[in-house]
């Protein structure tokens, strides 16, 4: 039988999970038939307050205004890669693309030293860098990246439940996650820019999930299994979250990691706020039990998730 395809991002509203625990199965069961039909979602009335979003816009704009000799102060180089400024050009997220036509600053969760026989990936451990004429930046960013992790959590409670576990069976697993937040901003396309390199090239995420927040102008398009490119139109005060890689591999290709890219706009600049949500460092992404059976055996070995990660971002960016 041919597999259903979509031609839009359906939006859930998480009012009544939030409500308490009369309505939690039913928004649970509706958030996994989207992960495993869509892989992409937007959420209303998920917790993140509008003002603390703007905030992280405005604070984001004055970033990506200061002088490039201010921003590259704070080249990623200097962190081990994984943290700090990404001048234009500097990914090529889909490796047979041309580069991205993008600018980013990525931040992370500050976590204290882990045990000596634990190898954590630099994106785990790797410190922040702030720019020191931007007062607000820090403060924004640090209260953004806080609430959104909250709703990060809030979406494995989720998960969760929709597979018939306790709420809290991923909690311990996310105590210490590898969490990333990235600022970007897509120049306009005009005819000075060239217009055949992708704002970013087409890819699925390598985490869990990512809980994005897009301004006005729109550009993000998803890949239906027709292999059709769909719209996903800024919605004001929605997140788009889509499923990435390893809650893919965790559900058995049940949830999927839908393909995506940004197509710059012409005419406009646009911002966009990522957070990347992992697990753990050392949390055994491992088939659930739930998701296998006679029919559909685990498909892949059990990893770590610093492991997972670590191994993908070598296959794309070489560290
Ligand atoms: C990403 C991504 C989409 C956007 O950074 O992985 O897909 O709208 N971003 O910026
Ligand atoms: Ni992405």
């Amino acid at each position: 039988m041919a597999e259903a395809s979509f031609n839009s991002v359906p939006i859930i509203d998480l009012a009544p999970w939030f409500a308490g625990a009369a309505a939690r199965n039913e928004v649970a069961q509706r958030v996994r038939k989207v992960c495993e039909d869509v892989g992409f979602l937007y959420v209303t009335n998920h917790g993140v307050q509008p003002a603390l979003v703007e905030r992280a816009f405005e604070v984001a704009h004055e970033f990506f205004n200061l002088p490039e000799a201010e921003k590259l102060k704070l080249h990623y180089a200097k962190t081990g890669g994984h943290r700090g400024y990404l001048p234009l050009q500097a990914e090529s997220t889909d490796p047979t693309a041309k580069s991205d036509f993008k600018e980013a600053f990525d931040c992370g969760m500050v976590l204290a030293p882990i045990e000596s026989n634990e190898v954590a990936h630099p994106r785990m451990t790797a410190p922040n860098l702030w720019p020191d004429n931007l007062p607000r930046f820090k403060e924004v960013v640090e209260l953004y990246f806080d609430s959104v992790c909250s709703l990060a959590r809030t979406m494995f409670q989720i998960f969760a439940v929709s597979f018939g576990m306790s709420e809290e069976f991923f909690d311990d697993k996310i105590d210490r996650p590898i969490a990333t937040l990235r600022l970007l901003h897509y120049p306009s396309r005009s005819r000075v820019n060239p217009t055949d390199h992708p704002g970013i090239g087409a890819h699925a995420d390598y985490e869990c999930f990512t809980i994005l927040a897009q301004d006005e102008i729109g550009g993000l398009q998803v890949q239906n299994r027709g292999g059709e490119w769909i719209e996903v139109p800024p919605i004001p005060s929605t997140f788009v979250i889509n499923i990435g890689e390893m809650l893919a591999r965790w559900t058995n290709d049940l949830f999927r990691a839908t393909p995506h890219r940004v197509v710059n706009a012409v005419g406009h600049e646009r911002y966009s706020i990522p957070f990347f949500f992992a697990t753990n460092n050392e949390t055994m992404i491992e088939c659930l039990d739930s998701c296998s059976g006679q029919v559909n055996p685990p498909k892949y070995p059990p990893v770590t998730a610093g492991d997972y990660l670590a191994g993908r971002l070598k296959e794309i960016y070489g560290v």
